[in-house]
C-alpha cells in the first residue's frame, strides 16, 4: 500500500431511523457526502432503528441502500435487538457477524447486542474466532460492534460497556488487533491502548445527543501498519483531523477542544441548525 493512497472507512453510527429524533435530510446529507467521498468501505456501527420494528429496518435500508460503496458492513445495535428486530435485521442486512477485507485491510464485525437489553457482550465463544480471523500477522486488523468497548468522557453515567471488556481485550491485544470501532454512547472518543486505536463514532444524523456534541461520523485513513488519521466529519462542514497516530515513532497527536471532547467543539453553524 502506497504511503499517498490510504485505505479510506467511513465509519457511521447509531441513526436510530424510526425515532422522532431521526433527522431524515441530515440522513440524506451524510449518504450524499459518503458517495462524494466515495470510501474504500462503510462501517456501520449499529443502533439502524430505534425498537427494531419492521418498518424501521425498511427505513434504514432504503436509506443505506442509496450508499454507491461496494463495500459495506452493517451491524446491530442494542436498540435493534428490541422487539425481535434481529429477525428483520437477518431479512435486510443478512449475518450478524460480517468481516469485510481490501488490501492488507481485514475489518471483523460482530453483534455485541442481546435480546431487549441495552447491555452487550462479545462472549466467550467468540474470543477464539476472534483471534483465528485475525490470525495473518501482515494484515491491519478492524474490530466492529455496537457497544463501547472502554469508557468515553463526558458521557454521564456510565453503563452498557460490553460486560466482558477486559477478556474482549485481552483477545484483541493478544490478536494484533490495530483499530476498534464502537457506537453507542453518541460521542465521538479516541483512545489508545497499546498499539490500538478504539474509536467511537458519535451519531450521525439524530439530534439524540450529550451535551454540545453534534451529529458528525467518522473518516479513517489507515496509510499502513504504523499510521492511522481520523477525520471527525459533522454534515455540512469540513472534516477536522482528530488524531493521527504514527506507531513507529510512538507519536500520537490528538486535537482536542478546550473541555477535553473531541465533538463539542464544534460551533453551530446557521445552516445545520436549520435542521435541528
Ligand atoms: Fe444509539
Ligand atoms: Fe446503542
Amino acid at each position: 500500500m502506497a504511503a499517498d493512497a490510504p485505505i479510506r472507512i467511513a465509519h457511521i453510527s447509531d441513526l436510530h431511523c424510526g425515532s422522532r429524533y431521526h433527522i431524515p435530510s441530515l440522513a440524506n446529507r451524510v449518504i450524499d457526502e459518503l458517495n462524494e467521498l466515495a470510501p474504500d468501505m462503510v462501517v456501520v456501527t449499529g443502533d439502524l432503528t430505534d425498537a427494531g420494528f419492521r418498518q424501521e429496518f425498511k427505513q434504514a435500508h432504503r436509506l443505506l441502500s442509496r450508499l454507491e460503496c461496494e463495500r459495506q458492513m452493517v451491524l446491530l445495535g442494542n436498540h435493534d435487538a428490541r422487539n425481535v428486530g434481529d429477525e428483520h435485521y437477518a431479512e435486510y442486512f443478512g449475518h450478524r457477524s460480517q468481516e469485510l477485507t481490501h488490501g492488507c485491510l481485514r475489518v471483523v464485525g460482530i453483534d455485541s447486542s442481546e435480546p431487549d437489553l441495552d447491555s452487550g457482550r462479545v462472549g466467550r465463544n467468540r474470543y477464539r474466532w476472534i483471534e483465528e480471523r485475525f490470525s495473518e500477522p501482515d494484515e491491519f486488523k478492524v474490530l466492529a460492534m455496537h457497544h463501547h468497548l472502554v469508557p468515553v468522557p463526558r458521557t454521564g453515567r456510565e453503563r452498557n460497556i460490553v460486560f466482558d471488556a477486559g477478556d474482549v481485550l485481552q483477545t484483541l491485544s493478544r490478536s494484533g488487533c490495530d483499530l476498534v470501532l464502537c457506537g453507542h454512547k453518541h460521542v465521538p472518543n479516541i483512545w489508545r491502548l497499546e498499539d490500538m486505536l478504539i474509536v467511537n463514532a458519535g451519531t450521525a444524523c439524530t439530534h439524540r445527543l450529550r451535551g454540545r456534541v453534534r451529529p458528525c461520523y467518522n473518516i479513517i485513513e489507515v496509510f499502513d501498519h504504523s499510521r492511522v488519521k481520523v477525520s471527525l466529519k459533522e454534515p455540512f462542514a469540513d472534516p477536522v483531523l482528530v488524531e493521527d497516530f504514527t506507531a513507529a515513532e510512538k507519536r500520537h497527536c490528538r486535537w482536542r477542544s478546550d473541555d477535553g471532547s473531541l465533538g463539542s467543539a464544534f460551533q453551530p453553524r446557521p445552516e445545520a441548525e436549520d435542521l435541528l
